[in-house]
């Protein structure tokens, strides 16, 4: 086409122009949501990173403000953290009544990352420097990305940040923002890499109500996938050091977009609630959007569930997207067979959601063993006239889905790999062979949810000209279609 305008989100936050990566200073001041942001403006790679700002009152309409922290020569603006102090702990904020917003996080110079403080009497417009900066500053170049909270049973404001090079987490604890001591490290733990970055921790309550602390971890490189992964470890934090429950190593998502993910800091009735960097450092600076790149997550509701292992695991959800769902085909109880392919036209332009719920006819093999040539699949694809295809489906003998990107033309890069699966827990469903799905498509952001949320996928995916039809099909067996819903997500219709 002659415009690549199509790629472009319309749920999804992305920059008006130039570089966006990872999600910074997450806070609710009371009134509105904010959003920073590692930003450069003035190209569409890193470099003189700033932050950029915008703010919402629902986390998907998104107005964009002025830059908030700039590059100066006291180093680029790195990735960190926003917070309310409402009780004015640090002392800034006297006779200013509010909303007391300041942020933390990380002056880059080639030989020194340091902790900066700024506070901000305009609702998180403008920041002022602390006048005695840096906060906290180890005399390391690779010391960064600082998250900082209010732990109530010690009465203290807790920091976690990276020892990016060390492999390890520190974290500090302070009474006024401003003076931190050191309480513990965590880490190595998880998979070996080369980096360890925007470390976040939040207590995120399971489906029984119980609070666990969760430590979420971004590697790069060194994802199984390929680059840059978000992991996460579930466990205990005492105020001083956090044990993880176990020795499982957990990963946000199985695709390879899904970065720096972060948590919003006050958010009424303590729900947690992150977003991350629809992005990978593999590609990231290359995609074929020149002027623009970078593409937040949806904002996602997040639990906690057991799995049937046993295993605690995280419930990822997209959070308040039913005021902009337009419905364009709701249907139920249909079946799918190979004779039967189904071809829905879709709308030119705006984001498609797409519900479904699906059970193969064939009993999935009672046992173990060879699988021999027995193909039962369900397959679910976007696709154009130019034969680009995105497709997703579900392997019924594997019990497993899948996320393929490779048919598509408009991003070739050794490092954008096309393939992505994982394993379905059969059990959640007594028949063993039913499957949810939740999609989403916006541009070049495409998410997925399945297996009732315990799955998450998160690509970018760049096809030559946009996807007109969804197709429908089975292979080797019937499969009943119990529900399925297309939606339209258009944020003009609010
Ligand atoms: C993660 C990261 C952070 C750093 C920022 C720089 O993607 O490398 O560690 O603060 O991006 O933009």
């Amino acid at each position: 086409p002659d415009s690549l305008d199509f790629l472009r989100p319309g749920i999804h936050f992305t920059p008006v122009a130039g570089f966006m990566n990872d999600p910074n200073g997450l806070v609710f001041d009371g009134t509105q949501y904010h959003l920073y942001y590692q930003h450069n403006p003035k190209a569409a790679y890193s470099a003189e990173i700033c932050w950029g700002h915008a703010t919402s009152h629902d986390l998907l309409s998104w107005k964009d403000q002025p830059i908030a922290l700039h590059n100066t020569p006291e180093g680029q603006a790195f990735s960190g953290c926003a917070l309310l102090d409402t009780e004015n702990t640090s002392g800034l904020f006297d006779g200013f009544d509010g909303p007391n917003i300041v942020a933390l996080y990380t002056r880059s110079l080639p030989t020194r990352q340091s902790q900066y403080l700024a506070v901000s009497h305009d609702d998180g417009q403008s920041f002022t420097s602390y006048e005695s900066n840096p906060v906290l500053d180890i005399g390391s170049p690779d010391f960064r990305d600082p998250q900082v909270l209010w732990h109530e049973p010690s009465a203290q404001w807790v920091m976690v940040i990276a020892e990016v090079d060390r492999h390890r987490i520190g974290f500090y604890g302070s009474t006024n923002l401003i003076d931190w001591t050191v309480l513990s490290h965590f880490g190595p733990a998880g998979l070996p890499t080369v980096n360890y970055e925007c470390p976040n921790l939040i207590e995120i309550r399971d489906e029984g109500g119980k609070r666990r602390w969760v430590l979420f971890v971004s590697i790069n490189p060194g994802s199984p996938m390929g680059g840059s992964v978000t992991q996460y470890f579930i466990g205990n934090f005492d105020g001083r050091a956090f044990t993880p429950c176990d020795g499982i190593l957990r990963l946000t998502d199985f695709a390879k977009d899904a970065y720096a993910l972060q948590v919003w800091s006050n958010m009424p009735d303590d729900e947690a609630v992150s977003i991350a960097w629809m992005g990978n450092w593999q590609y990231c600076q290359e995609l074929p959007t020149p002027d623009w790149r970078g593409v937040m997550t949806l904002p996602r509701t997040m639990s906690i569930r057991q799995d049937t292992h046993g295993y605690p695991r995280l419930v990822q959800v997209p959070r308040g997207l039913e005021p902009f769902r337009q419905s364009l085909l709701s249907e139920s109880a249909f079946s799918l067979n190979e004779a039967s392919r189904r071809e829905i036209g879709l709308p030119e332009s705006g984001a498609i959601e797409l519900v479904i719920r699906l059970t193969a006819a064939m009993p999935r093999p009672v046992e173990h063993g060879p699988v021999g040539p027995t193909i039962n699949r369900f397959e679910l694809a976007f696709a154009n006239a130019g034969g680009e295809r995105l497709s997703v489906g579900y392997d019924v003998p594997s019990s497993q889905i899948w996320l393929d990107r490779s048919k598509l033309r408009g991003f070739d890069h050794a490092f954008f790999t096309g393939r992505f699966s994982a394993p379905v827990d059969t059990t959640l469903y007594p028949d063993r062979r039913t499957l949810d799905l939740h999609l989403i498509l916006d541009g070049c952001a495409f998410e997925l949810y399945a297996n009732q949320y315990l799955e998450t996928a998160t690509a970018l995916v760049y096809p030559e000209q946009p996807f007109d039809r969804l197709y429908l099909s089975a292979e080797g067996t019937d499969f009943l279609i119990e529900a399925l819903e297309i939606n339209t997500l258009d944020k003009t219709m609010e």
